[in-house]
Formats: C-alpha cells, sequence, structure tokens
C-alpha cells in the first residue's frame, strides 16, 4: 500500500514523539528522523508534509542542529514548532534573540488569519516553553498570531508553505493544538487521512502471507502486548507453519502464565510450546540481590531455554521480533545514560538458525498496536496489559528471590490491582504494581506480634516512561487497599506508598 507520510524532523525536543502520535491519530502515517538525515533521503521518502520539532538548544548557539537550506525550497510544506520555528526563520534571514523573559506554561493565544488557524477560537491557552524568540521574521513572511510577551507566537509564508508556531500545539495543554496539527495535515500538506488500523491489519496480513510463503517462522512470545500481536498476525497469515515459544520464567503475575497458554492454544491455529523453566530460573537466581545481576542471570538464562528449544524445532526460515515503533526511533540529539540494562525477554540469540527477521509492528506506537491487537480478537485484558518488565517480578523482589516470595508479591499485586480496578481508577494510571521489599518489621494481628514483610506500592502516571510522576490515589482508597492486602495475603504487615517522581527514582525499584 502507498503510504502518505508526514516527516517529524526530530531536533531533541521531548515532545517528538508526541507529534507524531498526534499525527497518527488523525489517520495520517508519519515518521520521526533525526535532523541529521539527509536530504537526498528525505526527498526519496517523498512526504506529504514535514515537521519540524522542539529542541534544547538556542539557534546561534556553536554547533546547534540545524538542516540543509534547500529543504525550504523542495515545495514541501512545513511546520516548524518551537525551535523548528526559530530555525525556519533564523535560515531564512530573520532574527532569533533570548527574551526578556521566558516564557513557560499555559498561555493565552490571539491568532489572526491563516489556513493553519481555520476553526481555531480567536483567542485560547496554549502551551509555551521558550526562552529565544523570533524577534525579526524573515522576508516574505508574516505575523499570525501573538501572545502578550510573544509578538511572533505564529507565522508563515503561505506562498511557500512554510508555517511556524512558537508554541507547542502537540501538548494536550493547548486547547486548540489538534486542529492546528489537523490544519497543516489536511488543508496544507492535502492529506486524505487514510492510515487505519483495520487496513493495517489486513494488509500486513496479506503481506505477511506473501513474504512467508511456505516457511518455518519462529516467534519467542513473552506474554506482552507486543509479542503476543505479532503472533497472532503472522500466526493469521500463516498458520501452523509458525511456532511460538512461551518460556514460562515463574516471575510472572498472578495467573498470567496460564492466560497466555489458553489464549494461543484455544483461540488461534499456530503451534505454541509452553516451557515451564521455574525451577531452573529459581536455581540460577538462588541467593542473588544485585538487581544488574539478576537481569543479566534472567536474560542469559532465558536465551539458554530458548535455544535448547528451537533446536528442537530444527532449522526455520524466519524469526518474529514484536519491535515497535519507539524502539526504532533514533533520538536527534545525543544519546543518554544508560540507568538499567533493559532485558526483554522477546530478546534473542544471534545464532539461532534462522535466515531473516520479521518485524511485523515495527511501525507502530503502542496504542496502535493495541489498537490492532484488538482488531486481531486478542482478549482485552491481554491488549491492555500494562508494561511489565522481562525480568519480572524478579525486579520487584528487593534482595534475592526464592519461591515463596514470588508467591507473596504475586497475591499481593494481584489484590493492588484488583483493588485498584474496583475502585475505577485503572484508566488514571499508566503502571500500577506491588514491590515486596527486604525490609521486616514488627505488627501486632489480633493479640500476637508479628515480625513481617514490608509492601511497597507504585503508581505512576507518564506518557513516555522516561519521567513519570507518582499517582496521587486518595488516601481512603489507598487504606482500603492497604487493609484488604493484609487480610488476604499472608507474610505482609506493613504497606507504604511510593511518592517519588521519576526522576529522581525510576518506575521500578531495582
Ligand atoms: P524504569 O524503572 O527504568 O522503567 O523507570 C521504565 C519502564 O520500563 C519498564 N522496564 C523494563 N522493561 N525490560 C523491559 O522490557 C526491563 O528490564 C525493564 N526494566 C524496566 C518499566 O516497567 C517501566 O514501564
Amino acid at each position: 500500500m502507498e503510504k502518505e507520510l508526514i516527516l517529524v524532523l526530530d531536533f531533541g525536543g521531548q515532545y517528538n514523539q508526541l507529534i507524531a502520535r498526534r499525527v497518527r491519530d488523525l489517520n495520517v502515517y508519519c515518521e520521526v528522523i533525526p535532523y541529521t538525515t539527509p536530504l537526498n533521503k528525505i526527498k526519496e521518502m517523498e512526504p506529504k508534509g514535514i515537521i519540524f520539532t522542539g529542541g534544547p538548544n538556542s539557534v546561534y548557539a556553536e554547533g546547534a542542529p540545524s538542516i540543509d537550506k534547500e529543504i525550504y525550497d523542495l515545495g514541501i510544506p512545513i511546520l516548524g514548532i518551537c525551535y523548528g520555528a526559530q530555525l525556519m526563520s533564523y535560515s531564512l534571514g530573520g532574527n532569533v534573540q533570548p527574551a526578556k523573559k521566558r516564557e513557560y506554561g499555559k498561555t493565552a493565544l490571539k491568532v489572526g488569519e491563516s489556513v493553519l488557524f481555520i476553526g481555531v477560537k480567536k483567542e485560547s491557552t496554549t502551551w509555551m516553553s521558550h526562552t529565544d524568540y523570533v524577534e525579526k521574521l524573515a522576508d516574505g513572511f508574516h505575523t499570525t498570531a501573538t501572545t502578550e510577551t510573544c509578538p511572533t507566537a505564529a507565522f508563515e509564508n503561505s506562498e511557500k508553505a512554510l508555517y511556524a508556531v512558537q508554541f507547542h500545539p502537540e501538548v494536550a495543554h493547548s486547547e486548540e493544538g489538534n486542529k492546528v496539527i489537523s490544519n497543516f495535515l489536511f488543508q496544507i500538506a492535502g492529506c486524505s487521512g487514510d492510515w487505519k488500523m483495520d487496513e493495517f491489519v489486513e494488509t500486513s496480513i496479506k503481506a505477511l502471507k506473501e513474504k512467508i510463503g511456505d516457511k518455518k517462522v519462529l516467534c519467542a512470545l513473552s506474554g506482552g502486548v507486543d509479542s503476543s500481536v505479532a503472533a497472532v498476525m503472522i500466526g493469521k497469515a500463516v498458520g501452523k507453519q509458525l511456532t511460538c515459544i512461551f518460556v514460562d520464567h515463574g516471575l510472572m503475575r498472578k495467573d498470567e502464565g496460564d492466560q497466555v497458554e489458553e489464549v494461543f492454544t484455544n483461540d488461534y491455529d499456530l503451534n505454541f510450546i509452553r516451557v515451564n523453566a521455574q525451577q531452573r530460573f529459581y536455581d540460577k537466581l538462588k541467593g542473588v540481590s544485585d538487581p544488574e545481576t539478576k537481569r543479566k542471570i534472567i536474560g542469559e538464562e532465558f536465551i539458554r531455554v530458548f535455544e535448547e528449544e528451537a533446536k528442537k524445532i530444527g532449522t526455520v526460515d524466519y524469526l518474529v521480533q514484536g519491535t515497535i515503533y519507539p524502539d526504532v526511533i533514533e533520538s536527534g540529539v545525543g544519546d543518554s545514560a544508560v540507568i538499567k540494562s533493559h532485558h526483554n525477554v522477546g530478546g534473542l540469540p544471534d545464532y539461532v538458525d534462522f535466515k531473516e527477521i520479521i518485524e511485523p509492528l515495527r511501525d507502530l506506537f503502542k496504542d496502535e498496536v493495541r489498537k490492532a491487537g484488538l482488531e486481531l480478537g486478542l482478549p482485552t485484558e491481554l491488549v491492555m496489559r500494562q508494561p511489565f518488565p522481562g525480568p519480572g517480578l524478579a525486579i520487584r523482589i528487593i534482595g534475592d528471590v526464592t519461591e515463596e516470595k514470588v508467591k507473596i508479591l504475586q497475591e499481593a499485586d494481584y489484590v493492588f490491582r484488583r483493588e485498584i480496578k474496583n475502585a475505577g481508577i485503572d484508566q488514571d494510571l499508566n503502571q500500577y504494581f506491588a514491590v515486596l521489599t527486604n525490609l521486616k518489621s514488627v505488627g501486632v494481628m489480633g493479640d500476637g506480634r508479628t515480625y513481617d514483610f514490608t509492601l511497597a506500592l507504585r503508581a505512576v502516571t507518564t506518557i513516555d516512561f522516561m519521567t513519570a510522576e507518582f499517582a496521587h490515589i486518595p488516601w481512603d482508597i489507598l487504606g482500603d487497599i492497604s487493609s484488604k492486602i493484609v487480610n488476604e495475603v499472608g507474610s505482609i504487615n506493613r504497606i507504604v506508598y511510593d511518592i517519588t517522581n521519576k526522576p529522581p527514582a525510576t518506575i521500578e525499584w531495582e
């Protein structure tokens, strides 16, 4: 299928993926590429429009991200946002300089006549985050919006289809942001909005069928959303030519292993192998308390088990991976420090005997993967599952991992999740789970003294999981959950709620 494409040129802004999400929500396919992408490559991709993101730099700083000026002459409509707006102006002869006052947060925006503002209220609230501003416009441009402190909150050269906004239309606080993006896509770039999930699923299945032919395919199924959706999609394309290997490391949430098995053995016509490797993992983890060592052991053991099973199947031609789009995007500016070595249980050995990797979801964002999963008939509980780390409960048990501790945590986590759902606040939280600390303390139950574990509850709201805020769950709900866990689970006599954001903490405790 020839897809219409919008390119988001990434200058290192914190909202760049959000821009792509907004575009895709309007049913237009969109890719984020680094600003260093050669112009030739951009031309070859034949985008219908280009969006420049914001970024942390000043355009006049030495080594500030920039792009070949020829881009403005390609006849492709461009929307510059924040840094992108300043860069466009600066490159074409305008003047950018630091403002007297940094403009940050919700700001009143006044818009004038522009195709970009069709249907947009004359005055609305928008989100600003900038220190520099465009003091003098480049030739051929005129102002189309202002705020109290920014005389050039939007400007354009409509003849050349160059549009710029100093505010962030992609951020939810910008009341009319979606309309601005929509106008750029449909009124200016001439998109039709034909990127829809049902069509994506159908077209992908057809393409996979053609590509795979009568060959064999192998999939490492973790039970997570991505690998499950990838597996089902390929299963629909080639049925029993696909073998899914699900390694149960005994560190899943309560009943999760059984749920995965049930879905894949009952509902889909593919080969499914569950390897019950719980004991192997517990043996390897015995006495190990360092978080990174635990991750490493689990990653390696997973590969060993997977290889043993794969060998039994013999030569396969294709290996399936549940890679999704955020894994593929290269950021525009620098690399950040590795805080934790993330292990995906889907991560596979390099030398299993296969010819090629298939990644059917590599163009999709997480919520698009979920839509595709529902489209494919996967159960909602599986599709809407919160992110769950590859090493599973092992990194939510502080200190050494034992089977007994896993059981305690599984039960406590189950009660926590059940009660959050019962309280009707599950949709407000992006991730919530229990952590079994290695702290024991004295308590009293009935008439007796107890000396039991302290359990920590963690719930966060976040957009991208890179930063997060602890969720402000009402005290009465937390109190209720606390007594239910203590009463139902056993071995826990104290419960604490984690009130740290990320940073300085991380979401997981290890
Ligand atoms: P942190 O703890 O780094 O977590 O703030 C950010 C997000 O990543 C998930 N996470 C992992 N996912 N393998 C994964 O596949 C891992 O080793 C891993 N560690 C953390 C975490 O649950 C959160 O959603």
